[in-house]
């Protein structure tokens, strides 16, 4: 089982986070078979001047200003 972590700490939350989510839940099961989503608070991704949110993690790999077309693209080149 691969791991999806959506960050819905404040920044993520207040960009979006809960969206993906959203669409994440709608989306066709047989996409996502394989993964579990997971909500998780900051990861701490959002500290830098030059951050990016909402953030998600997949597999240990961060990915920053996520959307659904970055993550299935993570998804899918594992
Ligand atoms: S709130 Fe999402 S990385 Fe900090």
């Amino acid at each position: 089982m691969k791991i999806l972590k959506i960050c819905v700490g404040t920044c993520c939350h207040l960009l979006g986070s809960y969206e993906l989510v959203d669409k994440l839940n709608e989306m066709d099961a047989q996409r996502l078979y394989d993964v579990k989503i997971e909500l998780t608070t900051c990861i701490n991704s959002c500290q830098s001047k030059s951050a990016q949110p909402p953030y998600a993690e997949f597999n240990g790999k961060i990915i920053e200003n996520a959307n659904i077309d970055k993550i299935l693209n993570c998804i899918t080149a594992t």
